[in-house]
């Protein structure tokens, strides 16, 4: 098979200790500004500061308390002043919720309806005011990608939209703001880029001599990072947790190949109902669904066994040695270490499921409701 992909990252990155700065690079003294954050890490590690002191004379007013899997109820508020004070441009001050949750803002701030329309699917997003994102934790990607994952409290639902209008125009990735993140904050951003790169990788053969040595260092990368973990405080290895994080979601790795994605689409219905952090919904799906998987990924599981981990010819090894991974950074795969889960998770999670769409997911959309409650079941044993 030979590729076939259209691809765009437009997004500019600005990279390395100080790179605040360059956030006006980007700005003029007319734009009206809305500089969105979170429940305040970054008032107490001098981001803050730091971004006010740079948008001095600058237009801006600030919008804060957007969660952790950020809630459309709280997204709503952003809009409204978005739509009442005009604002032109939206700087995104955090990890992947403040930055998928002001893409929301910035698409719906110019939409008529309801912007739960776009995570419903029953629309597209045709506009949207211009972001900027200066990052404060490595993990999803969102800070140079079109993708926003928002979640409705009244109705327990976690949904993504994607779209071109949505990629910031410039991201700061400046490492030394990771000093104040939380050994699960670090874990977590390390599981997500795996399972990122794996669901654009761990799928089936394909001819590109680029795709998948790209995907590998990847991996590599983040397997020495939990190996050694006992520097997570040491700069170096701060800063390879944002290169690599940021990579494991840019677009380029998926494009023109087979993609999964099942692991997140079951994951997301965990954290909707249980409230497990996005990258522990991943720990505990992603192995069960290689196992039940494993003959259709026989072929990649068995190259990332030897490229990534050094393993011949023994897949559930190599499943294992994913799990071994987790483990070593403090994250379980089993879901009932989580106190939150009940015994009504098949109740919730496949129903779910199949209000949303996902009847047939993965790479061959084989992973019907019953595999998926085969999966879920055994991430429970
Ligand atoms: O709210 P604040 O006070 O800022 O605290 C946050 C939050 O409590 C804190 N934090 C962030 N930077 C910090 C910090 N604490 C100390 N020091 C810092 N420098 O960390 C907590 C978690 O932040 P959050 O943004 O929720 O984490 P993450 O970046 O992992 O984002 C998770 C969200 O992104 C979605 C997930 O589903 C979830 O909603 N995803 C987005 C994707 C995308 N747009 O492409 C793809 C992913 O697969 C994922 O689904
Ligand atoms: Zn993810």
């Amino acid at each position: 098979m030979s590729l076939v992909y259209d691809y765009s990252n437009p997004t500019a990155i600005h990279f390395g200790k100080g790179q605040i700065a360059s956030i006006v690079k980007h700005l003029n003294k007319n734009n009206k500004i809305l500089v969105v954050y979170g429940g305040g890490s970054i008032k107490s590690n001098g981001v803050y500061d730091e971004v006010s002191s740079v948008l001095e004379g600058y237009n801006w007013q600030e919008f804060s308390g957007v969660e952790a899997n950020p809630h459309y109820e709280t997204l709503n508020k952003a809009v409204a002043i978005c739509k009442a004070e005009k604002i032109d441009f939206i700087l995104a001050v955090g990890g992947g919720s403040v930055i998928d949750g002001s893409k929301y803002i910035a698409a719906s701030s110019l939409y008529n309806g309801d912007g739960w329309d776009f995570l419903d699917g029953i629309a597209k997003v045709e506009k949207a005011i211009p972001i900027g994102a200066v990052l404060t934790l490595p993990a999803t990607g969102s800070e140079s990608n079109g993708s926003a994952v928002v979640s409705k409290k009244a109705t327990n639902e976690k949904r993504f939209f994607a779209s071109s209008f949505v990629y910031p125009k410039f991201a700061v990735l400046d490492p030394s703001v990771m000093s104040t993140l939380s050994d699960r904050q670090l874990a977590n951003g390390l599981v997500d880029a795996f399972v990122h790169t794996c669901e654009q990788y761990l799928t089936c053969p394909n001819t590109s001599l680029l795709h998948d040595g790209y995907a590998e260092t990847i991996l590599r990368g983040l397997n020495t990072l939990a190996k050694t973990w006992d520097n997570r405080k040491d700069p170096v290895w701060e800063e390879n947790l944002m290169l690599l994080a940021n990579q494991a979601l840019n677009g380029f790795i998926g494009s023109g190949v087979k993609q999964d994605w099942a692991t997140h689409m079951i994951g997301h219905e965990l954290t909707a109902f249980y409230g497990v952090d996005h990258a522990q919904s991943l720990a505990v799906v992603q192995p069960q669904l290689l196992r039940v998987m494993i003959e259709d990924k026989k072929e990649k599981l068995a190259q990332m066994g030897e490229n990534v981990f050094g393993i011949k010819n023994d897949n559930e090894a190599v499943i294992v040695a994913i799990e071994n991974m987790y483990h070593s950074v403090g994250v379980t795969t089993n879901l009932n270490d989580y106190d939150s889960v009940d015994d009504k998770v098949i109740e919730n999670i496949i129903p779910s499921l199949k209000a949303h769409g996902m009847t047939a997911i993965g790479e061959n959309q084989n992973i019907t409701l019953e595999i998926s409650e085969k999966i879920l079941k055994m991430a429970m044993q």
